[in-house]
């Protein structure tokens, strides 16, 4: 018998691994930022008729779902983030019927559609601030207002407390008109609800009422652990927030992380309404039938409570909570043990009946691609696709599309823009927005006119979708394989055996018992390593490579002796025992 090290191998059991028959199990997802994805009527701005254009090439890639960045109406200070009327689509985005005839073929071509709900705040645009800010009775305590207080040595007004916005400065903006504060924890013109409001609480749930009603699959739910705020009942001020003291790592009192955030996230209101909203979507599906409906939820919040996030036991929250502890944890810098121990971490803290999720892109950070090396584009999708769980990507990521460096005069974002020429580009969220690359043609192919709102990337011409399906080996490629494979019982069911074997290796096998057993390797490091595979997993002498990157030695279907693997340098591969 092989000596088998079986002590340092981390076997991870099957419960929580995607053993059920929802359409969303093991589920592969894709997040379009509309804006940027394809411009169908030539205003340089992407569209819902391009993202309905696009739906069979998602299908054709193999992906279960896709979440739409906010498509609702917005004067667009954050890109649609902040929502003018939840009930209307963007006009540069389409009409009522362009979202109808989307979610038509969307049905046809098998794709489920989920948007995104920002409940946090609206935009100062919207017809319920105005009313709010003219004390309109019904919509008078629908945004949070405060007299601020007196400074005892100046005398002159000032803001109720210290609270500083996630986009820089005081999160209190004075209204002439009202002649109060108002809070907003981003943006100044995204004035945040009053959840403390039933009436607010009702109108959000109505809100997700309409998008079911006109048959989305689910909700990726926006700024989640700022919804809540202190209740004021409890004081006679709005307390301020306590110091961080950090003079290294925050030494500006006009950051976000000069103060630390007790009264303004993570109450404990805020996972009750998030079981509220599941309640909802679930009851929805009872009552009017079809698939069940699925929630994902931003909060990058700590780990503990990110896991409640899915649940308290009793009551059910997120189907997908997006583990942001992989995504804030890993870097370029990790090694093969901080991948193995954040991912452990995940699968064993997890509550039963429910997946594992894996997203290391969005729209909100840099890509994946030029944070972890163009080099390792294969090697992170061959990780994300095949984890036990979900897996979500963010557009772009499957053909390694990388930062696109925007100069301050073009910047947009508004972080960004609330910084000045030195420090904007650390806080820019503009270089991973920028069109996507669909083919060589004048820029990009996505759109026909003669600009785009985001410059486009400079390497398009080498560089996109088009090229890659085209050619016998590129990331798309692979990455398709990879969501083939991924529909394997041993990937959809199988139990998870993982270990670092150094600081660059990690190796793990999926199989469920009587399936295929699949190896995966991958070397995060800069030089090649010779591994005897058969130490750790019962492979034979031979076995197939299905797929590696592009910079392995190895082909897709060659047959390799598993005793003297050689991972190359940032290369993963995923092989399968021959029998
Ligand atoms: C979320 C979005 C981000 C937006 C913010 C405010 O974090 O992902 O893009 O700026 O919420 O809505
Ligand atoms: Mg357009
Ligand atoms: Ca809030």
């Amino acid at each position: 018998m092989r000596p088998h090290t079986v002590v340092a191998l981390v076997v991870i059991s099957l419960i929580g691994l995607g053993q059920g028959s929802e359409w969303y199990d093991s589920g592969n997802y894709y997040q379009i930022y509309p804006r940027s994805f394809r411009d169908s009527d030539g205003d340089g701005i992407g569209d819902l008729n391009g993202v309905t254009e696009k739906l069979q090439y998602l299908k054709d890639i193999g992906f279960t779902a896709t979440w739409l960045s906010p498509i609702f109406k917005s004067p667009m200070v954050d890109f649609g983030y902040d929502i003018a009327d939840f009930y209307t689509i963007h006009p540069e985005y389409g009409t009522m019927e362009d979202f109808e005839r989307l979610i038509a073929k969307a049905k046809e071509v098998g794709i489920k559609i989920i948007l995104d709900f920002v409940p946090n705040h609206t935009s100062d645009q919207s017809e319920w601030f105005t009313k709010s800010v003219d004390s309109d009775p019904d919509y008078k305590d629908f945004y949070i207002w405060h007299d601020g207080k007196i400074n005892e040595e100046t005398g002159e007004r000032e803001p109720p407390s210290n609270w500083i916005s996630e986009f820089r400065y005081s999160a209190w903006q004075w209204n002439d008109v009202r002649e109060q504060y108002y809070l907003h924890q981003f943006e100044y013109r995204q004035p945040d609800l009053n959840y403390r409001n039933p009436a607010v609480v009702n109108e959000m749930k109505n809100v997700i009422r309409f998008w079911l009603a006109k048959g989305v699959s689910g909700f990726r739910i926006d700024a989640i652990p700022y919804l809540f705020e202190v209740d004021l009942d409890r004081y006679n001020q709005y307390p301020d927030e306590p110091l961080t003291n950090d003079t290294e790592a925050c030494p500006d009192p006009d950051d976000h992380c000069y103060t630390q955030h007790i009264y303004t996230q993570d109450q404990p209101e805020t996972l009750d309404m998030v079981y509220q909203w599941r309640t909802l979507v679930d009851e929805f599906q009872e009552e009017y039938g079809g698939d069940k409906r699925l929630l994902m939820t931003e909060a990058y919040t700590s780990f503990d409570n990110m896991i409640k996030y899915y649940g308290d036991g009793v009551r059910n929250g997120s189907h997908i909570p997006f583990n942001f502890d992989f995504l804030s944890n890993i870097n370029n810098a990790s090694k093969a043990g901080d991948y193995v121990e954040h991912i452990e971490k995940w699968i064993n803290s997890m509550p039963e009946g429910v997946y594992a999720n894996w997203v290391l892109g969005n729209h909100d950070n840099k890509r994946v691609a030029s944070r972890f090396g163009v080099q390792r584009t294969d090697l992170i999708n061959i990780l994300l696709q095949t984890l036990p769980g979900h897996a979500v990507t963010y557009n772009g990521e499957e053909l390694g599309m990388t930062d696109v460096w925007i100069s301050w005069e073009d910047t947009v974002d508004p972080p960004a823009c609330n910084t000045d020429p030195d420090s904007y580009y650390d806080r820019s969220r503009d270089p991973a927005r920028t069109p996507y690359q669909w083919d060589a043609s004048s820029l990009t192919g996505f759109t026909s006119a003669d600009h785009t709102w985001l410059p486009v990337a400079e390497d398009y011409k080498t560089n996109n979708a088009l090229q890659q399906l085209r050619a016998p080996r590129s990331h798309l490629q692979i990455f398709k394989k990879l969501v083939r494979l991924r529909k394997e019982t041993s990937f959809r069911q199988g139990a998870l055996s993982i270990q670092a074997l150094d600081d660059d290796v990690i190796i793990y096998s999926r199989q469920k018992e009587g399936s295929d057993l699949y190896v995966v390797v991958l070397n995060l490091g800069d030089s090649s390593k010779t591994i005897d595979l058969t130490k750790y997993y019962s492979l034979g002498s031979e076995a197939e490579i299905i797929t590696t990157s592009l910079n392995s030695q190895y082909i897709d279907g060659e047959i390799i002796n598993p005793s003297s693997f050689i991972a190359n340098a940032y290369v993963g591969t995923v092989l399968v025992a021959v029998n």
